[in-house]
């Protein structure tokens, strides 16, 4: 079994805040990503698949084809957008870099060809937070 990871990049707006909680309960938990009229951060996707090299190619997967399949299924659905408004798969949940993980594993598994498996969304938010999502 051999690992292949594709990065890809996108900015994307959003708010974390619960309506069900005061504003200043919501401060206290999401702090600058609580502000009212939104904020942006420049994401970094890392999408990681696994399975057995071609014996013709020597590839995995043409990666190519790979970063066409993400930027067609999950960048052009979330890049330069607001998560909380723009987003179809993102409705009616936190948009916290944990959520957004979870819902792009969801929107690639599908467009996946037969030959490799999705092993592993890595999103960072910043430079120095990131969240990991292997399907379970
Ligand atoms: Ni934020």
């Amino acid at each position: 079994m051999v690992y292949l990871t594709r990065i890809e990049h996108f900015n994307a707006a959003h708010k974390l805040y619960n309506p069900n909680w005061s504003r200043e309960q919501n401060e206290v938990v999401f702090g600058k990503c609580a502000n009212e009229n939104w904020h942006g951060h420049n994401y970094e996707l890392y999408v990681t698949v696994k399975g057995t090299p071609n014996p013709d190619t020597g590839f995995l997967y043409d990666v190519k084809k790979l970063s066409i399949i993400i930027k067609d299924k999950v960048i052009e659905k979330i890049d330069h957008r607001n998560l909380n408004i723009d987003v179809d798969f993102m409705q009616g949940k936190m948009c916290s870099t944990e959520n957004l993980a979870m819902g792009i594993w969801n929107e690639l598994v599908p467009h996946l060809p037969s030959e490799i498996k999705l092993h592993c969304i890595k999103l960072y938010e910043t430079a120095s937070i990131y969240v990991e999502y292997y399907g379970e």
